[in-house]
């Protein structure tokens, strides 16, 4: 027994923000973040939440699965935006889709938690402890920029994007991931300092901080041994897979991983084009435009594969169903 995505859906806000657009806010250029990253627009919250967005594009996977809430048995949130610490954003998504027999936490590995969480719940379903978990990754990244920072603040965007895994005689295949907590400096987002009666830390920088170019050398370093390594343990070549869905920072990362790959540029889908970096969003998001774009068909093998803070990555062979 294994685990298989049923159903997918997502949910970006509504305000689209340009190249131009940031241009009037810092020293930035359209020419500049298209030819470095790819990025044309970015979806950016003005009303909506971490919740909102995870609880729409829950309803969207479930609808698509054609699950009942209450046969879900675990619903995971990967995000590193929570509109707060408790209750947890799988919790309130619980509540509001009526959920009831789920366990509910969250998961933060920055970019790659969607397929941490995608990974997590498959353990639980194929050892027989659950049969349908709802995984989601949700993101409000634009309260944590600062805004003033055009290194930053021009790369990511806001959404969600979520799957419904069950129980199934083919689905996942094999897994692969890690993390480096040493290279953790090198993508910060500030945190909350000790602060009692006791003892005063001063407060740290509570954006993210990043060394794009140390992110960059282990994106594309990561990335294709990612995809190796999930062809060598399951015998596979590249040849096999019909698409590599994969964390969507940067075309240049993607255009390097197909060149080191020796793959189409084709097979790797993209949209950051519209949504910037979403982080644990991010591969959830495309994973569900994939799935609704028609173009998977029964059996065809799929590598998913993310990278992000912690530093962290994550890897799923799977055969859709
Ligand atoms: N607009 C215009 N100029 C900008 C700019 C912006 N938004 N951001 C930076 N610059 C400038 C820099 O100040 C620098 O100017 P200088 O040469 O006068 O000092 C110049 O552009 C080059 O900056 P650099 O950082 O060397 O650019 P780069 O080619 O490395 O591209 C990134 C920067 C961030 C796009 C790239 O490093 C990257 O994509 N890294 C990976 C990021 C990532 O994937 N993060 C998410 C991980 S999950």
């Amino acid at each position: 027994m294994t685990s298989a995505i049923l159903g997918t859906g997502k949910c970006l806000p509504k305000k689209i923000v340009t190249n131009d657009d940031l241009s009037q806010i810092v020293d930035t250029n359209d020419a500049w973040i298209r030819e470095r990253t790819g990025i044309q627009t970015r979806h950016l919250a003005t009303s909506e939440t971490t919740e909102t967005l995870s609880i729409e594009a829950a309803k969207q996977a479930l609808e698509a699965a054609q699950i009942a809430p209450e046969n879900l048995g675990l619903i995971i949130v990967a995000t590193l935006t929570p509109d707060g610490s408790m209750p947890n954003t799988a919790c309130k998504v619980q509540a509001a889709i009526g959920a009831k027999n789920a366990m509910c936490y969250e998961i933060n590995a920055a970019c790659s938690g969607f397929i941490y969480g995608l990974q997590t719940a498959h353990a639980f379903i194929s050892s027989g402890i659950l049969s349908y978990a709802l995984i989601i990754g949700a993101e409000t990244l634009s309260k944590i920029m600062d805004w003033k920072d055009r290194s930053t603040c021009v790369l990511f965007g806001d959404g969600a994007g979520a799957a419904v895994l069950g129980a199934s005689e083919k689905g996942i295949i094999c897994l692969d991931g890690g993390a480096d907590g040493s290279k953790g400096g090198v993508l910060t987002c500030g945190n909350a300092p000790l602060c009692n009666p006791y003892t005063k830390h001063p407060a740290s920088n509570p954006y993210v901080e990043m060394d794009g170019q140390e992110v960059f050398k282990f994106a594309v370093r990561k990335i294709p041994a990612i995809v190796n390594n999930l062809l060598e343990k399951t015998d596979h070549t590249i040849d096999d897979l019909s698409c590599i869905l994969l964390h969507q920072a940067n075309q240049r990362i993607i255009q390097s991983a197909a060149k080191r790959l020796h793959a189409d540029l084709d097979i790797f889908p993209m949209n950051l084009d519209k949504y910037g970096n979403t982080s644990a969003a991010s591969v959830a998001i495309l994973l569900d435009e994939v799935a609704r774009s028609g173009k998977l068909s029964k059996g065809d093998l799929i590598a998913l594969a993310g990278f992000g803070g912690g530093l962290t990555w994550a890897g799923l062979l799977l055969e859709w169903v």
